[in-house]
């Protein structure tokens, strides 16, 4: 398609509200197909991938009743590979992508029993999963806990650094000609039952022809949404912790390893610039994002148990971040019942895994109308009744 309107103080075929990893594949990807775009946010390159991460966890991160969510994510990271050298060529910048696999462990019986489920559920999926003796995990990590019971080896599940993926996007979107403007969208603006662009904070006003919300958390926060198709999304917090491993210790681990612990998910994600980030907790806080000595000591109480050699490492960060959950915990993506209205939010714990499949979307679904098969199911309109009248949040 066609640019149908460029230069400053003009409208723009699209406005992307929001900034983090998923706006900025949408614009990047968009403006490819020669849209002119602009992205609104006031830091771009910030939000929830300055905590993540970074796991491309499809197979590992598999859940019982998510099945329609793992073909998503399985087709994201097949895209994942292709995807990052393009952005990698695009941008000038390394982002990070290192195609390592994981290893999730059982420390316990009751851990043991858990991964045995999760193993026949990601067979009976046709994923590709092997069941390893604790002894041939420690063959495979000798850092492990003696004690491990055994483990799955998932040599598809790779990882990305979400701060370089992220910096890499803003230089892409930059070279590719997506127009910044560093403010807060505070207001959605609808003329005629449709979407029209949004008004700043300080009251600048942004005329578009399509308007994107892809704020993460923040989407269902936006003024001038009909309330119907206010996206259903919530702020689920996760405290993370980097730690470095020197050079004397390398290689520390080799791949991601991780393990359900008392209940709770402990993963270690060890960056080949020696960074190793250590996640995640999962809490019901609303928009809190204090680190809290309880969430720093679950974190390495956890960690230490699944790998006793951690606490020799230096503590270089703590940080929380806010994932964006969906009450089915599957993202939305495309048109909503108001014309010029579409969503790309909601992808909780798969922003980052989700990022080439929704560029791909969202692009597809701006420049044809047309939502692609592999998005249909998450089409935002799942969340919204009957139609009726729309009412103005
Ligand atoms: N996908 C990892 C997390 O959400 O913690």
């Amino acid at each position: 398609m066609r640019s149908s309107r460029n230069g400053p103080g003009n409208g723009s075929d699209v406005l992307v509200v929001g900034g983090g990893i998923i706006g900025l594949v949408t614009a990047w990807r968009a403006t490819q197909r020669g849209l002119d775009v602009v992205l609104v946010d006031p830091e771009p390159g910030g939000g929830a991938a300055q905590v993540a991460a970074g796991m491309l966890a499809a197979v590992t991160e598999l859940h019982y009743g998510e099945q329609t969510l793992l073909a998503l994510n399985v087709e994201s990271a097949r895209r994942y590979p292709a995807f990052a050298a393009e952005l990698g060529e695009a941008s000038g910048l390394d982002t990070g992508y290192r195609a390592c696999g994981t290893l999730a462990v059982a420390l316990d019986s009751d851990d043991r029993a858990h991964l045995r489920e999760l193993h026949a559920l990601q067979v009976r999926c046709g994923l590709e999963s092997e069941w390893l003796s604790g002894r041939d995990c420690r063959r495979l990590e000798p850092m492990l806990a003696p004690g491990a019971r055994g483990g799955l080896r998932v040599d598809g599940d790779h990882q990305i650094d979400p701060r370089r993926l992220a910096k890499a996007l803003v230089a892409a979107c930059t070279r590719a000609g997506v127009r910044f403007t560093h403010g807060w969208a505070e207001r959605l603006s609808v003329v005629r039952e449709r979407a029209a662009g949004v008004v700043l904070a300080d009251g600048t006003a942004l005329a578009a022809d399509q308007v994107v919300l892809a704020a993460g958390s923040l989407s269902g926060r936006l003024a001038g949404v009909p309330a119907e198709l206010l996206p259903p999304v919530r702020p689920v917090k996760g405290q993370v912790l980097r730690l470095s491993v020197p050079s004397a210790y390398a290689p520390f681990l080799s791949r991601t390893v991780r393990a359900l612990v008392r209940g709770s998910d402990v993963y270690l994600v060890p960056r080949e610039n020696g960074e190793l980030v250590v996640g995640a907790t999962s809490e019901e806080l609303g928009w809190d994002t204090t680190v809290t000595a309880g969430g720093v000591y679950q974190l390495l109480r956890d960690a230490h148990e699944l790998v006793p050699g951690i606490t020799e490492l230096p503590l270089t960060e703590t940080r929380a971040g806010l994932r964006p959950a969906s009450p089915d915990n599957a993202p939305l993506l495309g048109p909503t019942a108001l014309p010029g209205l579409l969503l790309a939010t909601g992808h909780y714990r798969n922003g980052v895994l989700l990022t080439p499949v929704t560029g791909d979307v969202m692009a597809h679904v701006l420049a044809t109308g047309e939502l692609p098969d592999e998005a249909r199911p998450f089409t935002p309109r799942r969340f919204t009744s009957a139609p009726r009248e729309l009412t103005t949040a």
